[in-house]
């Protein structure tokens, strides 16, 4: 392990039994991500990305392995410490709208993870959800709102601020944008961009549109079949890679022109007014 890695994953293996079988949904998998890097992870459906988010992240165990949080093994920690370990990483999750309990409204889904983590009092609370509401470009007029009343970019937006309630170094996206309008995809990964410069954030994000591990990251894993096949510079591995089944998903999905839209258009464009 880098020392310095703010996330670290180590061998993790991790087996599911079903229908009597065992299958391996991730194989022998480390890499380590240095703080304020982003590590984009792809692979086609099945590979097991998301099975090594969360081992990463302590959502399932893995079934041998470990995965430390500024080396500290977020599956050996208990108690204080991994409630602790907990509040420095956040997930977004791919349906934005599955993901909000849809009897609760947006200011309670933001809040949750405060009451969870930190003493704070109910007019604390109310502050931090308000700026949080702010910083993901939504009205505190949505706080009352239930999740079918928001439109899925703007649940999106609910997903990350519920995110970062913690303020969190790390952020797992897993699939942030797939579910979402392509218009709306690029104001999500913006907002995304803008966040990460703003907090010195970590993300580890995984997609199966290259254009946009391409967009955001600064290094990228390729999986295949539960193992890590090639890790690299992302310039370098999603454009020439050096292994055949990285050259094979390229193939199948060439760089989309005008898909990556370029750093000067950013900030106006995540800005626009929300559908
Ligand atoms: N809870 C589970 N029980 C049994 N098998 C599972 C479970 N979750 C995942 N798997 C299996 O593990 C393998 C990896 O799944 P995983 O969801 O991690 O892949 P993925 O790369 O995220 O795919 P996608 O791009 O479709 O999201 C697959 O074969 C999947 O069927
Ligand atoms: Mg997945």
């Amino acid at each position: 392990m880098t020392a310095s890695a703010l996330l670290s994953v180590r061998h993790i293996v991790k087996d599911y039994r079903a229908h009597g079988q065992t299958v391996r949904a991730v194989d022998d998998v480390s890499f380590d991500i240095a703080p304020g890097t982003t590590f984009g992870l792809v692979g086609e459906s099945g590979s097991g990305k998301s099975t090594v988010a969360r081992c990463a992240l302590r959502l399932v165990d893995p079934t041998s392995g470990e995965a430390l949080i500024d080396g500290v093994d977020i599956h050996r920690a208990r108690g204080r410490a991994l409630r602790e370990l907990r509040a420095r990483v956040g997930m977004v999750f791919q349906n934005p709208v599955a993901a909000l309990n849809p009897r609760i409204p947006v200011r309670d889904s933001i809040a949750e993870p405060l009451r969870t983590h930190e003493r704070l009092s109910r007019s604390q609370i109310d502050a931090r959800v308000a700026a949080l509401l702010d910083e993901v470009g939504l009205a505190t007029t949505h706080a009352a709102r239930l999740p079918h009343q928001l439109s899925g970019g703007q649940c999106q937006r609910v997903g990350i601020a519920r995110a970062l309630a913690t303020r969190p170094e790390l952020l797992v996206l897993d699939e942030p944008t797939s579910a979402l309008d392509v218009s709306v995809q690029a104001q999500v990964l913006n907002l995304l961009r803008r966040l990460r410069a703003e907090h010195g954030l970590t993300f580890m994000l995984i997609s199966h549109d290259l254009d946009v591990v391409r967009y955001m990251s600064d290094v990228a894993g390729v999986m295949c079949r539960g193992a890590l096949v090639e890790v690299g510079p992302a310039a370098q591995v999603l454009t020439s890679p050096a292994h055949e089944y990285t050259a094979q998903l390229l193939a199948a999905m060439p760089p989309t022109p005008g898909a990556v839209h370029p750093p000067a258009s950013l900030d106006t464009n995540e800005m626009s007014p929300l559908p």
